[in-house]
């Protein structure tokens, strides 16, 4: 990457303020379910500590809570978790600009500050100039850490870069690293996993994607338009009939481009995704049925183009795997990508990595991003306007 990163930057005695991305998901009592993404700021925390930071003040959103304060979504878990991980006081504020904010920082003796949820503020989507240079205002220099927001032109991730000194965070340049590397110079065999529910969402990256791969794989609720695209019948699965051209020139460009697609060819089929009363595994979907997860023999493909593979870049699950009783085509092939020797397997963000955490085998894979909308578009290949504003390297 470009642009300049903590090491090119001196901390001694300055106050930094750090995008993080610490929208994690809560139960309904207020307790973190996975924190993956508050473990993940540790690095430039303790780099920032290390180096002589003054003060340390993070900040974040938490969910979307519509330009308005909503008690559940306040910073103050977040605040708990990073003072367990980090054995040290974290004081959480609770509101990110203004007099009062910057008096407590002040006045306060510890190091490490967590504003209040940055969206609790219109001011932070729509990228207000005179928000974004408040916050500038609590410090001498900005690090941007948040990769999950990195997509988001927001006065914490875009605007803030315009009044302070800017640069990037340990974990954003370790998932650019990453994701940069699979999209301009993968080691080949590179193939692409897609899944989920929609091909609408992925048309862009299958188009970025197709002069690099060798081989996508499609499974989830996507395949099913592409299936019925070949005059496969689906019964009621999932269906986006306003995409079946796209699908059908995507397979035809595909093919011109000798880059092989690999379709479920047997399926797990339900009457309902609520009722597990009627589940069977088929290979022609019978109408009434509705397909949730790939097949054993669909797995057992997948698995042996994997198997050859040095590059994997997967994005979406290949079944309805919150469910268990429709997650094993998914959890087969996340365990045969976790045992692999000698490949690189890069897991994209959202659902995917939540299914990896579910199987407990994010340990199995070389990189988990924290991005679920910013890793989909960044293999889109677009610009985020996150990583955009910092400083180039001179
Ligand atoms: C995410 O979880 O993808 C990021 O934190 C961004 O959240 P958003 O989609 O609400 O902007």
């Amino acid at each position: 990457m470009n642009k300049m990163m903590l090491k090119d930057a001196n901390f001694s005695g300055k106050k930094v303020i750090v995008r993080a991305d610490f929208n994690v998901p809560l139960d309904k009592s207020l307790k973190i379910t996975d924190d993956r993404r508050i473990r993940e700021s540790l690095p430039t925390i303790n780099y920032l500590l290390k180096n002589g930071a003054a003060k340390i003040i993070l900040m974040s959103h938490l969910g979307r809570p519509d330009a308005q304060v909503v008690e559940n979504l306040r910073l103050r878990p977040v605040a708990k978790r990073l003072e367990e991980l980090l054995s040290q006081k974290v004081l959480a504020l609770d509101d990110c600009i203004g007099d009062a904010v910057k008096q407590k920082i002040a006045g306060s003796p510890e190091k490490i500050i967590l504003l209040e949820n940055l969206r609790f503020h219109k001011e932070e989507e729509k990228n207000d100039p005179k928000f974004a240079q408040e916050l500038s205002s609590l410090a001498d220099i900005y690090v941007n850490d948040a990769f999950g927001t990195a997509h988001r032109a927001h006065a914490s991730t875009a605007g803030i870069a315009k009044y302070l000194p800017a640069v990037a965070g340990f974990l954003l340049e370790k998932e650019i690293n990453y994701l940069g590397k699979a999209v301009s110079n993968p080691q080949k065999p590179f193939v692409v996993i897609l899944g989920g529910a929609k091909v609408s969402d992925k048309i862009l990256l299958i188009e970025n994607m197709l002069p690099k791969t060798d081989c996508i794989i499609i499974g989830g609720g996507m395949a099913y338009t592409f299936l019925k695209a070949q005059g496969i019948a689906i019964g009621n699965s999932k269906l986006e009939a306003d995409k079946l051209d796209v699908a059908k020139s995507l397979l035809e460009k595909a093919k011109a481009k000798n880059v092989k697609i690999a379709l479920p060819v047997d399926h797990v089929i339900t009457k309902s995704i609520d009722s597990t009363d009627d589940v069977k595994t088929v290979t022609d979907i019978p109408d009434g049925y509705i397909a949730v997860d790939v097949g054993p023999v669909t797995c057992k493909n997948f698995k042996g183009i994997l198997s050859t593979a040095k590059t994997i870049v997967w994005n979406g699950p290949l079944g309805i795997f919150e469910k268990d009783a429709f997650a094993q085509g998914t959890k087969d092939v996340a365990q045969y990508i976790g045992n692999l020797k000698g490949v690189i397997s890069i897991i994209g963000g959202g659902d995917t990595a939540a299914a990896m955490a579910k199987f407990k085998i994010e340990d199995k894979m070389t990189h988990i991003s924290t991005g679920g909308g910013a890793s989909l578009e960044y293999l889109e290949g677009k610009e985020l306007p996150g990583i955009a504003v910092l400083q180039d390297k001179k």
